[in-house]
């Protein structure tokens, strides 16, 4: 058995396609829209993992504390010999975890980044030799096929990410868990909480400008991978509560009107004065929620930790 194996999922230009696409689909819609995926070029990891560390953006000192004050519990609750995370990018957070799981025999970190995989693979690989690491360079909202590893399996997903799907994707999401674990497997949520309006806005439109930069630098990724002309000049950023969805959403308001041109798609966009592309939806969840949607996807809520101060919760769900 080798420590350190990468499996790579990806076909050669899958990311290309999948760009044109959502961007042909997305910028032709009304109201326009972009999924949030494409945020993440090297440039917009370095910017999202500054706003991990803004005053403003709780959720990742919130998740990192239960992470700490919980591991041994989320340890004995699951008794994982296999743990899989999707979106692990650098592991940092799920350390305290795969630290406490004493019986874990194998690893397996999912994401689109291999550099993120190979670095954190290769380091946590080095430093246990008894445990298998079998890194996936695949994207998770497409199928997966986990490496033949023993259980039970703790699938660890992260972050408040299940929070940038959309209702209907996220049920499939969940489905699509569902179907890769096994009765008696887990799954380890992270989700960002329903809280005050003004704490939420702040933390998705921060005094630093951070996330305006952020949410600005998918017109950078469009710009340079598909050809097309966006100043991010000419966009402001937005972040607003949606009180009846009980989600965030990020936008770019067109500050004048104008024309985009998209070179690898032959194909001009127009937009109006004050015209918003929705970047990026950022759902919050309540308790009741979170139980009933994984419910219908098969799994039963066990445990439910939050922060000390609620705002961010991660729940223990085990596969009937
Ligand atoms: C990484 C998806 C959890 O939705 O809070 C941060 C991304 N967007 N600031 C989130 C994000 C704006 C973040 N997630």
């Amino acid at each position: 058995m080798s420590p350190f194996q990468i499996t790579r999922t990806l076909p050669k230009d899958a990311t290309g396609a999948a760009l044109r696409a959502d961007v042909l689909s997305g910028l032709t819609a009304t109201p326009k829209t972009l999924p949030p995926k494409w945020f993440y070029d090297a440039h917009g990891s370095e910017l999202f993992e500054q706003i991990t560390e803004l005053p403003e953006y709780y959720p990742t000192r919130a998740e990192r504390e239960i992470l700490l004050d919980r591991a041994g519990e989320i340890a004995a609750a699951s008794g994982a010999r296999t743990l899989v995370e999707l979106g692990s990018g650098s592991s940092e957070k799920t350390r305290h975890v795969i630290d406490a799981l004493t019986g874990l025999r194998a690893y397996v970190p999912v994401d689109v980044s291999e550099s993120a995989l190979i670095g954190a693979g290769e380091a946590l690989a080095a430093e246990r030799p008894d445990l298998e690491v079998h890194a996936l360079v695949a994207d998770f909202t497409a199928p997966l096929t986990l490496p033949d590893t023993p259980g039970p399996r703790l699938l660890a997903f992260l972050g408040g990410t299940v929070g940038n799907l959309l209702p209907d994707e996220r049920t499939v999401f969940l489905d699509s868990v569902r179907a890769l674990l096994a009765p008696g497997d887990a799954l380890l949520l992270g989700t960002d909480l329903v809280k005050d309006e003004e704490v939420l806005v702040r933390a998705y439109d921060d005094a630093a400008g951070v996330t305006a930069a952020f949410d600005k630098n998918v017109l950078s990724v469009v710009n340079r991978e598909l050809g097309a002309d966006f100043d991010p000049d000419a966009f402001a950023h937005v972040a607003l509560w949606d009180a009846e969805n009980e989600w965030i959403e990020m936008r770019l308001r067109s500050l004048a009107e104008q024309t985009v041109k998209i070179r690898a798609l032959d194909l001009a966009v127009d937009f109006a004065a004050g015209e918003e592309l929705r970047t990026e939806v950022s759902a919050k969840f309540r308790e009741d929620g979170v139980r009933s949607e994984l419910r219908s996807a098969g799994m039963e809520l066990t445990h439910w930790w939050t922060d000390r101060e609620a705002r961010f919760a991660l729940s223990l769900s085990v596969v009937r």
